[in-house]
């Protein structure tokens, strides 16, 4: 007899499930550690996803299984609702994940040894994966001043100048700083890429975890106007916590790119899909608006709690978006090594150390915020006896 699966109708009651050789491979064996290093949501996942992998996992068939049309337009039809983007004129293709898309979009357009842009601290895969493919990581960091981070445009503009220079990956919404990237900084880039003839990947993933009233600009909107040659990462994996499962999109207004992809993936089968993320996939778009709302309220809340929170010495970057906090710890006084010791050692948290996103993240770290209230009053409150033990 299976056991009753726990109640599924709230956003805020599931424990923080980790992968724990991963933790101790990364923090050592500390049994108290609280995990809060991963992007994903330690909550009670959407029940219509739940609901929908439980019925696929109870049809007792799991062998190929075609990739239905509906599984892009239910992608399309929850854009057009959340944020009012319209797939007309658009190459939509699914990839086993964003990191193999932007792989293969590094193959596919640049050639060994030429420039791709990144702007760190961001996102801890994209420069391994432009320096595995040979090319070389070309930083324009972002710029922190009194009203948060911001795109240095014009060294952006610099390096994209170099005619080395072919791509840029940018992440929009930005993980981990948690920037909403307006329309008019998205025209600058736009503008800036085309004029120099940079492809653009906007990693979009976070698209649907803008914080109200902050609102995802999907970087094709600003694209057209300005002639850049563009792709983007879409995909439920982070908006429902499904990386485990599902497959995820590339879209594209260039139809030649859209070919190269489709030709690349179906060139070393990429295109076998898994058919829970099929199930899920769609469950997750069509089921999903609610609980997201839900959880969006849930990740303003335990900002806020964070805010009013944390001991002196320890601030948060405001997040604008994404269940991630940027959290600043240099009033600390702390070099690398001593604060990524502290974390573990003395507040026993999984956080994920600032410096992994880039020389620029130093001094912070990325803490998970998508959990219980109670997940981050203990967060708090591991933080406050630590400071005080210093
Ligand atoms: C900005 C961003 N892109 C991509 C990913 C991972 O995507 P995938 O596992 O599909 O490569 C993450 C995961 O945290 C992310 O934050």
């Amino acid at each position: 007899m299976p056991a009753t699966p726990p109640a599924r109708d709230a956003v805020t009651s599931n424990s923080l499930a980790t992968d724990p050789n991963r933790l101790s491979q990364l923090f050592g064996d500390d049994d108290g550690l609280l995990p809060l290093w991963i992007a994903e949501p330690y909550v009670d996942l959407a029940p219509g996803v739940v609901a929908a992998l439980e019925t696929r996992s109870g049809t007792g068939w799991y062998g190929y299984e075609a990739r239905p049309r509906a599984l892009i337009d239910s992608f399309w039809e929850w854009m057009a609702s959340r944020h009012g983007w319209d797939g007309a004129g658009l190459n939509t293709t699914v990839s086993p994940s964003v990191g193999t898309s932007i792989g293969v979009l590094i193959e596919e357009l640049t050639e060994p040894g030429e420039g791709v842009l990144l702007q760190p601290p961001v996102f801890t895969d994209f420069k391994p994966l432009v320096t595995r493919a040979n090319r070389t990581p070309v930083r324009s960091p972002l710029v922190l001043t009194d009203d948060g981070y911001h795109m240095d445009l014009d060294d952006l503009e610099t390096k994209a100048a170099d005619p080395n220079t072919r791509m840029m990956i940018l992440c929009n919404p930005h993980n981990p700083v948690g920037r909403v990237w307006t329309r008019d900084e998205l025209a600058d880039v736009a503008a800036i890429c085309a004029r120099h003839d940079v492809f653009v990947v906007a990693d979009e993933i976070h698209a649907d975890l803008a914080l109200p009233p902050f609102r995802f600009t999907p970087f094709a909107s600003v694209a057209a106007a300005s002639g850049v040659s563009w792709a983007a990462t879409h995909g439920p994996i982070k908006t429902f916590g499904l990386a485990g499962v599902c497959d995820t999109l590339l879209v594209t207004g260039d139809a030649d790119v859209s070919k190269l992809f489709r030709t690349r993936s179906s060139q070393l089968h990429l295109t076998r899909n898994n058919v829970f993320g099929v199930a899920a996939f769609e469950a997750g778009y069509r089921t999903g608006a609610e609980w997201l709302d839900q959880l969006l309220a849930l990740i303003s809340s335990n900002v806020a709690l964070l805010r009013e929170g944390l001991p002196p010495g320890i601030g948060i970057i405001e997040p604008e978006s994404t269940y991630l906090a940027w959290i600043d710890f240099r009033g600390l006084g702390m070099d690398v090594p001593e604060l990524a010791r502290w974390f573990a050692g003395s507040a026993h948290l999984a956080l994920s150390p600032g410096h992994w996103f880039g020389r620029e993240g130093a001094g912070f770290a990325r803490m998970t915020i998508a959990t219980p209230p109670a997940q981050i009053e203990d967060a708090v409150a591991r933080l406050t006896t630590a400071v005080d033990a210093i």
